[in-house]
């Protein structure tokens, strides 16, 4: 067990309010957003600064004790969750929140790990600048979390991952040191570029405590449409159609079947359907410019009268006003919460070639049904990136445990399904503890021997975030 002696050198540090003990307090710290993953920890340290992490760090590293870095805790594969030990402790970047500056002339922002996406997103808005990156779980997740996953989200398409996102970092290393790389520079060509190593390391070769991240030109008009499509090849073609047209002004195309959308319809508050009749796939499909009067609407119709000479679309709503744009994407954003009522929801986050999706869905689709005749197959997500959310729920009479117990086995449909069609079994969210050993049956042995040699060189005694990420 953790000495009381240990955590009277944290409280040294983190003063009282920066430790945290008690059972009841400990318990939001201890699992997922969804429930998914649950530890325990000695305790959870909530320091306020970049020198407190690295105290803290050290005293950790010290006793041999590990530290699993928590930033807003929405991760989906179980990253930020300590094991069920109860000798780890939790480090929580949620005192952290201050911006540190923004530049409006080198289009910067810098800003400490634990502030929240949404108050990123406005501090460049009240400077008339936009900060891209966009997630359902943006009121939630922080800009530590966010490096750590590399998160993706709905406007990838235009303006990049996180990793293309951000300039500079400020990192304290499994021993302690920090290293203070917060440079904002666009060009810097002084050998390996260290930060790519942290960023989508999920916590596991140190702590991000800071970031200089890219600013953009703020987007003062927008057009924003709901398609429905006969089939997912449809919808690939619908892609290519407006981005011949619109090119960089399209910032986002988000693929849903009827079946992610019915959940919405049904759990989601006011959420309604927008034609007579179901059709097999939607895609919402965005254009941003930073013009005022863009003409983006005409663009957009353009787009839709091209896919319907085409016969590509089926039905089509351009919204009128921001109250329909906010519906629409609700619509969206709502499936990952609407699909938790629906029993346990297998996840599954792949990415394949643009132009491999039409058969990996079908094909995939086609495993899966036979394996369990009345499957749910919740599929949806960002599809002109490659990326599909190919998520799993129980027949509707079915039984959660049964459909639990078979987790491994659907999943493996679903992975050997992505990698016959060289793709990856995670876009975006990574791997957590939940695709640590199987990444093992899907990666080049070579690449994960490099990564072990990365952990090694850099967190050789195995205390920053052990068991997640590296196959045991
Ligand atoms: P946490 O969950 O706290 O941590 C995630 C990982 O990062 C853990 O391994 C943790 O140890 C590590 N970590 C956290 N902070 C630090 C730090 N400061 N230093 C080092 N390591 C750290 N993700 C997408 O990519 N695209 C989406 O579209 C998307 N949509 C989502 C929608 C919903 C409704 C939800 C619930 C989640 C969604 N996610 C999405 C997943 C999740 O929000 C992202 O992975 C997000 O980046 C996690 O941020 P967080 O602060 O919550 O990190
Ligand atoms: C999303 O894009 O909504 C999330 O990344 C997917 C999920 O919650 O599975
Ligand atoms: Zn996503």
């Amino acid at each position: 067990m953790t000495s009381p002696e240990l955590l009277e050198r944290l409280r040294e540090v983190v003063g009282e309010e920066g430790l945290v003990t008690e059972p009841a307090q400990l318990d939001g710290y201890l699992s997922d957003w969804r429930g998914a993953y649950r530890g325990t920890a000695a305790a959870v340290v909530r320091p306020a600064s970049t020198e407190e992490v690295a105290a803290v760090v050290r005293i950790c590293s010290g006793d041999g004790v590990a530290v699993v870095p928590q930033g807003g805790n929405t991760g989906l594969c179980g990253g930020a969750v300590p094991d069920a030990s109860g000798r780890q402790v939790v480090l929580s970047l949620e005192r952290m929140r201050r911006v540190r500056a923004v530049d409006p002339v080198n289009q910067t922002i810098t800003v400490e790990a634990g502030v929240v996406l949404q108050a990123v997103q406005e501090a460049a808005a009240a400077q008339g600048c936009l900060f891209p990156l966009s997630l359902g779980s943006e009121g939630s997740c922080t800009i530590g979390g966010n490096l750590s996953t590399n998160a993706g989200g709905t406007a990838v398409l235009r303006y990049g991952t996180m990793r293309d996102l951000a300039l500079g970092l400020e990192v304290v290393l499994p021993d302690g040191r920090i290293w203070h790389g917060l440079r904002g520079l666009r060009k810097d060509n002084t050998g390996y570029d260290l930060k790519h190593l942290f960023i989508g390391a999920e916590g596991t070769l140190g702590v991000v405590t800071a970031a200089v991240l890219k600013l953009f030109p703020a987007v003062r008009s927008r057009a924003t449409a709901w398609v429905a499509l006969p089939s997912v090849r449809a919808a690939v073609e619908l892609f290519g159609i407006v981005r011949a047209l619109c090119g960089d002004r399209l910032t986002g195309f988000e693929l849903m079947s009827r079946q992610s959308v019915e959940f919405v319809l049904r759990h989601g508050a006011g959420a309604r359907d927008l034609f007579g009749a179901p059709h097999p796939w939607y895609v919402l499909v965005e254009l941003g410019d930073t013009l005022p009067e863009a003409g983006l609407g005409g663009l957009l119709e353009s787009a839709l009268a091209e896919a319907f000479e085409r016969e590509v679309a089926g039905d089509a709503v351009v919204a009128s006003g921001s109250a329909q744009v906010d519906a629409l994407w609700a619509l969206r954003e709502g499936i990952s919460e609407a699909q938790n009522f629906e029993g346990p929801s297998l996840k599954h986050d792949v990415t394949v070639p643009v132009s491999s999706i039409a058969d990996f869905v079908e094909r995939t689709d086609r495993a899966l049904r036979e394996a369990v005749p009345g499957i749910r197959i919740v599929v949806y997500g960002h599809i002109g990136d490659g990326n599909l959310h190919y998520n799993l729920s129980k027949p509707e009479d079915g039984d959660d445990d049964a459909f639990r117990r078979r987790a491994d086995e659907l999943g493996r449909i679903v992975y050997d399904s992505t990698s016959s069609f060289d793709g990856s079994i995670s876009a975006e969210h990574g791997l957590g503890q939940s695709k640590r050993e199987l990444v093992a049956d899907y990666k080049d042995a070579l690449e994960l021997d490099l990564m072990r040699g990365i952990k090694q060189l850099l967190d050789p005694r195995g205390l920053m975030n052990p068991g997640k990420v590296l196959p045991g």
